[in-house]
């Protein structure tokens, strides 16, 4: 009888639960939303439990689908939004606060006073990342100084931390029955407090952002058996977890130097992979691990993480209910020709990569009374394609090597108009792969070697092709205007917040 690898896929909407066969094929998929929690402006937060209530409904779903049982699994591998932070009480599993997702910025003032001493490149030479709000040592550490009682029984060890791989690791192997409390390099590596170098928490890190050791779970690879799942999901290997970047980085088979994706999600992360030595980032990405293979050398990568691009269309269809469906965005932007002059800057969240503006905010500029609902629904898609191309720039000029087509996948790559926009803009061609589920796919990649399901990377290989390429068509002066326009809106957005 066929067996199949699963991959859970816990992203910043949504949970997924997709089962793969040897091809790399979808063999049944379920997903489920969870509730986006906004406090305060600049406050995102996710409920713990909520994610893994839903993310065992998508399992039992997606599963039943397909009139499978957990045994008809080898192996299952973990996919996560990155960053976003939590810690719980070790003996009743009850999380202590609400989650911090990796947008939130309440955070700031911490930051801000760390690079008053050095500056935001302070820690880039240990940990590849700048100061900013983004990154979970800083969210933890909030957390310790504002939840009652946090501190203390941290300090006691009674508190575990872990971003939201390590939470359903340790919940889908037993929780507080002995629950695994374990994290992967590429995880390990957002949280500013691995050194890129020994693979593990740095002590200087730990001493300078004041976090417990005792709280921290143990760094493994990416690829590996970890240990079982637990019922109701019996005996299943969970053997790989990859942050969810890193995992579409694997699951579109970027595993020689050069080689680079983009995936269009929630925001928009572009990866190269850099090979073996992590390469230090002069204008303005993330260094970062790309993945480590069980007994493996690590493998690095550089980043360009940008906050907002496709939530930025769900913001236009439930902030403004411009939409009603987020595809609407490329019908309503296909009923004008250009932007009509209209840039926005969707710096919710500051600015990430490659600008690490924590104080810019959004702006909509160039508005005149020629402007319709087409324009900014236009200039809305525009934003994710502009950034994306500042991101690729600084990845030309760090690596020294020239992106020659660029791989995509995520939500957004169904958008036609983006996509050859983005061509446009790039005057790169843009590549989309047949198995678009390329994140979910990476992390049952990282699951199936560690289980001997697919033999090695070549194997893997085997199955990735194109399905769509799209090929640049703008004159070059036009490009040139359009992204010069787009810089200038850029500036204007930076240290608004005061
Ligand atoms: O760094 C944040 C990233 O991992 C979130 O990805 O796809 O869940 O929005 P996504």
């Amino acid at each position: 009888m066929s067996r199949y690898v699963g991959a859970i896929d816990q992203g910043t909407t949504s949970s997924r639960f997709i089962v793969f066969d040897r091809k790399g094929h979808v063999v049944s998929v379920a997903q489920e939303e969870h509730e986006q929690i906004f406090p305060r402006p600049g406050q995102v937060e996710h409920d713990p439990k909520e994610i893994w209530k839903k993310t065992r409904k998508v399992m039992k779903k997606a599963l039943e689908k397909a009139d499978l049982k957990p045994k008809d699994l080898v192996a299952i591998g973990i996919t996560n939004q990155r960053e976003t932070t939590l810690i719980w009480d070790r003996t009743t599993g009850e999380p202590l606060h609400n989650a911090l997702v990796w947008q939130d910025t309440r955070n700031d003032r911490l930051v801000a006073e760390y690079a008053k001493d050095g500056g935001t490149n302070r820690f880039r030479d240990v940990t590849g990342l700048p100061l900013a709000s983004y990154f979970s040592g800083l969210k933890l550490r909030w957390l310790l100084d504002n939840v009652k009682g946090a501190r203390k029984k941290a300090d006691a060890g009674e508190v575990l931390f872990g971003n939201i791989d390590t939470w359903l690791v340790w919940n889908l192997t037993g929780g507080v029955d002995g629950g695994l409390h374990i994290t992967d390099v590429t995880n390990a590596s957002r949280t500013q407090l691995m050194s890129l170098e020994t693979l593990d928490w740095d002590e200087g890190m730990l001493k300078a952002f004041e976090i417990p050791r005792a709280m921290l779970p143990k760094i493994v690879s990416s690829s590996e058996v970890y240990g079982e799942t637990k019922a109701p999901f019996e005996g299943v290997p969970i053997a790989g977890i990859l942050g969810d970047q890193q995992a579409a980085l694997f699951g579109q088979t970027c595993f020689t130097p050069g080689e680079a994706k983009n995936t269009y999600g929630t925001g928009c992360f572009a990866l190269m992979n850099t090979g073996e030595k992590p390469v230090a980032s002069k204008a303005g990405l993330v260094t970062t691990l790309a993945y480590r293979l069980d007994g493996g050398k690590p493998v690095y990568a550089l980043e360009g993480s940008i906050a907002v691009t496709g939530s930025l269309v769900q913001w236009l269809r439930d902030n403004l209910g411009m939409i009603k469906e987020s595809a609407e965005v490329e019908t309503l932007a296909g009923t004008v020709e250009d932007n009509g002059g209209v840039y926005f800057v969707p710096a919710f969240s500051g600015l990430y990569a490659p600008h690490w503006n924590d104080a810019a905010r959004g702006l909509i500029i160039g508005l005149t009374r020629y402007i319709n609902k087409g324009h900014i629904a236009r200039s809305v898609l525009e934003a994710t394609a502009f950034q994306t191309k500042e991101v690729l720039e600084a990845m030309e000029k760090d690596s020294g090597i020239a992106v020659k087509e660029l791989r995509s996948d995520g939500g957004m790559v169904a958008n036609d108009t983006l996509m050859q926009f983005q061509a446009d803009i790039l005057d790169v061609p843009v590549v989309r792969p047949k198995v678009a589920e390329t994140t979910a796919l990476g992390a049952a990649y990282a699951a199936g070697l560690a289980t001997g399901y697919w033999r090695d990377l070549d194997d893997l290989k085997q199955n990735w092709s194109v399905d769509h390429r799209w090929e640049p068509k703008m004159d070059a002066a036009q490009r040139k205007k359009i992204y010069a326009a787009w810089g200038r809106a850029v500036k204007r957005s930076f240290d608004w917040k005061t």
